[in-house]
Formats: structure tokens, C-alpha cells, sequence
């Protein structure tokens, strides 16, 4: 008898042609609105599933992996991925990917919009002209900060920090510094046109600092009151990451204080919900978490998405090794359901079994 064909839940509406891809091989399941779904509703989509298509609005951890026996892959759709317990995905076994590549350019070009909006003030004039308060044209009227022949910091130099530093660099005449926890090999520092500072020295030399890295614990708000107090009062700050790099009530304070010119944010700690001290301020730029959302991007990020899950189910030219995972196991055996439920995982390419924790 030929083995069921695995079945894969797809949280939220993506391109119907991509996803309609996973129906050659597996049973999909797929939500067809846009939905917020909570912890109880994703156990409940995961209990029965080989596989999920996912966004970085589903959170899952060890207790929804503890529902889900036969779960053997999950596909983000996105390169962050704190959506996800990796400790908790490993021990049970399961693999993880992300769509890395296929969008920094497009998040680099987000950073530097948000960038040249903030320090330029061209939302904040915008709205001004809006409101019919431009009654003459004045030599002092929005006067901003320059973009070209300025300081740019990036904190992260991952690959959309390294595209943020070329653009800055070969684009805009820029001097580049960035801080990482490490640093890049001097050929690409080349590259790229940047050089290796230390955290320290990064804030208080920024003209404008872009956040570019992953969040963590370890990162957690490391944009506090404290590294604030560092920066240029002229400065402008950006974050493209996640919210929860930046303290926001500290940086409404710096910004509605004098003590920060401007903010350009895609991302917050509470989205979609916006603090209203930020809402409040003129002088920060606001976007709904769009660094990726041109149409070619987001299409390629679920067509990555939907070849990663494909592999890692095994089936396609990389049946068994995605390209993309995030995740220490990285390529499986066809595990079966009933490996999960007596708890025995094998880990393809490593030759060890390992206990489910569940
Ligand atoms: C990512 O890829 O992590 C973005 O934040 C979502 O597009």
C-alpha cells in the first residue's frame, strides 16, 4: 500500500499558484483569510500535520510541538525566525527553515526609505502640507539632516547589512561603521566599504544607525535609554529588524525630548499594536512591518518557502536536505508517525537516534 500522502497546514493566504504547488504531493490544509490565530487554534491546525507553511505571526514552542505528533517540518516564510522555539524544535526532532537571499535587497531598500523619509522629514512635511500649513515658502522650512557624505552605523552586518552598507557606501558617498558579534573578513569590509567598530564607538559616530540583526535574549532591547544617551542628538535611528531590539518608551522619550532627531520604524515590539507615544510624534516614520513586501520578494519568499518544506517532507530535487534550515537537524529520514510517537527521531546524515521530548 502506498504511504498517505503527508498533510501540511498553510496559516495564512500566500500566492494560491506557489502554494497549490505542495497538492502535487501532500493533503494541504490551508487558511484562505488572513487570521490571528492563537496558541490554542495553532495546536489544533498542528495536531494532524506532517508539515506547516508558516509566517512569522505563528509562534510555535514546546507546547505546541507537544501536540503534534507527526509534525516533521516547518517552512517559515520569512528570514527572522524568533517565531519559533529552535531548542524546543530540535528536541522534538523536527525541522526548521527560513527564506534568507531571496529578500535583502528589498529589506535594504526599506532601510534606506525609511532612512532618507525620517532624516529628510518627508512624512513629517508631507502631513504638514496636507494640513494647509504651508502658507509661504521659507529658507528654515523641515530642515533635515543629509544623507550623502554622512556617517552611517549598522548594528548586524549580516547580508542585508552588508547590502545597507554597499548602498550607503557606493551609492551615497558614506563612511560606514558597523558592530557585529564578529567581524567580517577584511576582503569583504572591502567590499562592502564598511569598517569594524566597537558598540560604543558605533553610537556616538552614527549620523544615522541602521538596526539590521537577529533578535534574541542576548538582544533584547539593546537600543536602551543608556546606548541612546550615546548617540548624536542629531542622529537618526532605524530599525528594520525586530521591535523588541529597541526600548520604546525610551526612544519616544529621546525623540519627543530633543535628545534623538529622528526615527524610521518597520517593526515593534507589540505589533500590530503601535504604542500611541509613538504615534503621537512627528518625527518618526512608521511602516506595518513591509522591509519585504515588494511583489517579486514576497513571491520568491514563498516559493522558497514552499521548496523548503517540499525537501524537508522528502520529496523534490533536494528530497531530505531543504536549503534553508534553521534548525540543528537540518535533513531526516522518512520518519514515521509512529517513530514521534514512541518517541525515537532519526537524524538523517547523522546516524543517531534521538528521544523525542514529548
Ligand atoms: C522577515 O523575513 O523576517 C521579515 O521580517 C518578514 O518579511
Amino acid at each position: 500500500m502506498p504511504a498517505p500522502r503527508p498533510r501540511v497546514w498553510v496559516s495564512q493566504p500566500l500566492f494560491d499558484d506557489i502554494v497549490d504547488q505542495l497538492a502535487a504531493h501532500c493533503e494541504v490544509d490551508a487558511v484562505v483569510e488572513v487570521t490571528e490565530h492563537d496558541p490554542v487554534a495553532i495546536a489544533a491546525a498542528l495536531r494532524e500535520a506532517d508539515g506547516a507553511l508558516i509566517t512569522l505571526n505563528e509562534r510555535i514552542g514546546a507546547a505546541e510541538l507537544a501536540q503534534a505528533p507527526r509534525l516533521r517540518a516547518i517552512a517559515n516564510v520569512g528570514v527572522g525566525y524568533n517565531n519559533l522555539d529552535i531548542p524546543a524544535l530540535d528536541a522534538a526532532g523536527v525541522i526548521a527553515t527560513n527564506t534568507p537571499d531571496v529578500l535583502t535587497g528589498t529589506t535594504a531598500d526599506l532601510g534606506f526609505a525609511l532612512l532618507m523619509a525620517a532624516a529628510r522629514r518627508v512624512t513629517e512635511s508631507e502631513r504638514w502640507l496636507r494640513e494647509g500649513q504651508w502658507k509661504q515658502w521659507s529658507f528654515s522650512t523641515m530642515l533635515g539632516a543629509d544623507i550623502h557624505g554622512s556617517t552611517l552605523g549598522i548594528l548586524g552586518m549580516g547580508r542585508i547589512g552588508q547590502a545597507i552598507a554597499r548602498r550607503g557606501h557606493h551609492g551615497f558617498g558614506m563612511r560606514v561603521l558597523y558592530h557585529n558579534r564578529s567581524r567580517l573578513p577584511e576582503a569583504v569590509e572591502q567590499g562592502v566599504g564598511a569598517s569594524y567598530v566597537d558598540f560604543d564607538t558605533l553610537l556616538a559616530q552614527s549620523d544615522h544607525l541602521l538596526l539590521v540583526l537577529p533578535y534574541s535574549a542576548a538582544s533584547h532591547h539593546i537600543i536602551d535609554a543608556a546606548a541612546l544617551a550615546k548617540m548624536k542628538p542629531t542622529a537618526t535611528l532605524v530599525n528594520i529588524a525586530r521591535g523588541g531590539l529597541v526600548d520604546e518608551p525610551a526612544l519616544a522619550d529621546a525623540l519627543a525630548n530633543g535628545r534623538l532627531a529622528a526615527a524610521g520604524l518597520d517593526v515593534y515590539e507589540g505589533e500590530p499594536v503601535v504604542r500611541p507615544e509613538l504615534l503621537a510624534l512627528r518625527n518618526v516614520v512608521l511602516t506595518p512591518h513591509i522591509g519585504s513586501a515588494s511583489l517579486a520578494t514576497r513571491r520568491a519568499m514563498v516559493q522558497l518557502a514552499v521548496d523548503n518544506l517540499l525537501a524537508a517532507l522528502g520529496f523534490g530535487p533536494r528530497a531530505g536536505h531543504p536549503a534553508n534550515p534553521v534548525t540543528a537537524t537540518k535533513t531526516r529520514t522518512a520518519n514515521t508517525a509512529a517513530d514521534r510517537i514512541t518517541g525515537i527521531t532519526t537524524i538523517a546524515g547523522t546516524g543517531k537516534t534521538a528521544a523525542g521530548k514529548r
